[in-house]
């Protein structure tokens, strides 16, 4: 099963990926945790990336659609794939329409989670993520045991730069234009489904996984 993640900047997408990939055995396609891993190491990939992102802008196309293109020829995506964060423009949808085609391939599913900005800008700021094995959480929504500390691995939990206040609200800003015109895009294929992002986890898990297993 192919399918694309879309939501705006603290949705849930990462929250759900996790839950979707480990229910159908796909690989977990992120283009932001590809350039946060690019960033870390240091790469010329990073530090172009990084630039981009710590003002909470999007990284450019050529960029983000040559990884991504190289990231789906690899053999685990075979079977399936979930991109979550790609495509986030429409040249970049329309990219990735070309390279599916090459490779003989369709895609199954959008699924769109939508939530409130207000809500949006509670979530990120309050976000922590495990500096070990990249599992999140949020002070209030979803908190570890015990504060600062990974229930997963016992790792540290730390704020990504992004979720500063000052960029969030850039964040917000940069990508609302872009979804919007993103969703017209996929509205005139037929294959998008909203879900509901305002309830919670487990709830949003429900009704993407009921839609997916629905439609399989
Ligand atoms: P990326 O890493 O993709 O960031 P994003 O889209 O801003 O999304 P987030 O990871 O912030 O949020 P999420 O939707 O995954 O939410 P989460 O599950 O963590 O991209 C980062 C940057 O990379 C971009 O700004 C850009 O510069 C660049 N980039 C990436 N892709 C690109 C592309 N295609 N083109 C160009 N540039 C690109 O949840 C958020 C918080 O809310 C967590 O704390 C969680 O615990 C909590 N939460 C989740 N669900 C719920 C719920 N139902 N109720 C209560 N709390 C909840
Ligand atoms: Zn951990």
């Amino acid at each position: 099963m192919n399918i694309v993640l879309m939501g705006l900047p603290g949705a849930g997408k990462g929250t759900q990926a996790d839950r979707i990939i480990e229910a159908f055995h796909i690989p977990h396609i992120s283009t932001g945790d590809m350039f946060r891993s690019a960033v870390k190491e240091g790469t010329p990939l990073g530090l172009e990336a990084k630039s981009y992102m710590d003002e909470g802008q999007l990284v450019p196309d050529r960029v983000t659609i040559g990884i991504v293109r190289e990231r789906l020829g690899k053999d685990d995506c075979a079977e399936g794939f979930m991109l979550d964060g790609f495509p986030r423009t429409v040249p970049q949808a329309e990219a990735l329409d070309v390279s599916l085609k090459e490779m003989g391939k369709t895609l199954n599913h959008v699924i769109y989670i939508e939530v409130e900005e207000e809500e949006l800008l509670k979530r990120l700021t309050g976000r922590r993520i495990c500096r070990d094995c990249g599992a999140t959480y949020h002070v209030a929504f979803a908190p570890p045991k015990q504060e600062g500390v990974c229930d997963r691995c016992g790792g540290d939990l730390y704020q990504r730069e992004d979720d500063r206040k000052e960029t969030v609200a850039k964040r917000l800003q940069v990508n609302l234009e872009q979804t919007r015109a993103l969703l017209d895009y996929y509205k005139d294929k037929g294959n998008l489904c909203r879900i509901n992002g305002q309830q919670s986890i487990e709830r949003v898990t429900q009704d993407i996984l009921g839609y997916l297993r629905g439609s399989a």
